[in-house]
């Protein structure tokens, strides 16, 4: 447990997954590419390309394009077809470590290579906002920034390796977050370097106990 500051709910732990449970994930991730290809997402009205390739695990992917924006979809933009299952190790790794009482249903896959990085932003189109966001870093060590609820907060930088997961829930859940620059040749996990981001959310508000179907 690591408080960031001020900043509630932050929790970064490092090394959580080991050499051989990295490349076991890397390995399903891998296998899960074939049904559902990275493609490049693409900004709200302005149509501008961002610089990761992205694709989804889960029966919700997150998505976003010119014409519809941010969103959530049950199925891959370009294939149609439904995402592929989670990993089970991701599973395992929300139920341990969040405690919250649903799966995740949407693991965000992105994939930085070169210059790519992501512009601070909170993660804010999920309606389970008491869930907490898990994410887990695979390859090239990343130089990640988090500030606070507002955008004019201060913000900190920390660096992301591969193996290390970070959970962003509270206070934290909402706060501003993104990725300075990706820090080539820090690893071997992938073959031709660059970084995973495997970013595992709930979207739905679960039905209480007791609510009928
Ligand atoms: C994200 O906020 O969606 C990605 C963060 C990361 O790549 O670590
Ligand atoms: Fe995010």
């Amino acid at each position: 447990m690591k408080p960031l500051g001020d900043l509630e709910g932050f929790r970064l732990l490092p090394g959580r997954l080991d050499r051989p449970a990295q490349e076991a994930l890397r390995d399903d991730v891998w296998a899960r590419l074939k049904a559902a290809p990275l493609y490049i997402p693409r900004m709200p009205k302005s149509g501008a390309p961002m610089s990761v390739r992205m694709t989804n695990f889960g029966p919700l992917g997150w998505v976003t394009d010119k014409d519809h924006g941010y969103r959530y979809e049950p199925a891959h933009p370009d294939t149609g077809r439904p995402w592929p299952d989670m990993p089970a190790q991701l599973l395992e790794l929300w139920d341990a470590l969040t405690g919250y009482a649903a799966p995740p249903e949407a693991c965000l896959v992105n994939y930085y290579e070169g210059g790519a990085k992501m512009g601070l932003h909170v993660d804010a189109d999920e309606a389970a906002w008491d869930a907490p966001v898990l994410s887990v870093s695979l390859g090239d060590t990343a130089l990640f920034r988090i500030g606070g609820v507002l955008r004019s907060d201060p913000t900190r930088g920390l660096r992301l390796a591969s193996g290390d997961v970070c959970l962003l829930g509270g206070p934290a859940r909402r706060a501003f977050h993104g990725i300075d620059r990706i820090l080539p040749g820090t690893s071997t996990l992938l073959p031709k370097g660059g970084r995973i981001n495997l970013t595992l959310r709930r979207v739905t508000v679960p039905a209480s106990p007791g609510t009928p179907a």
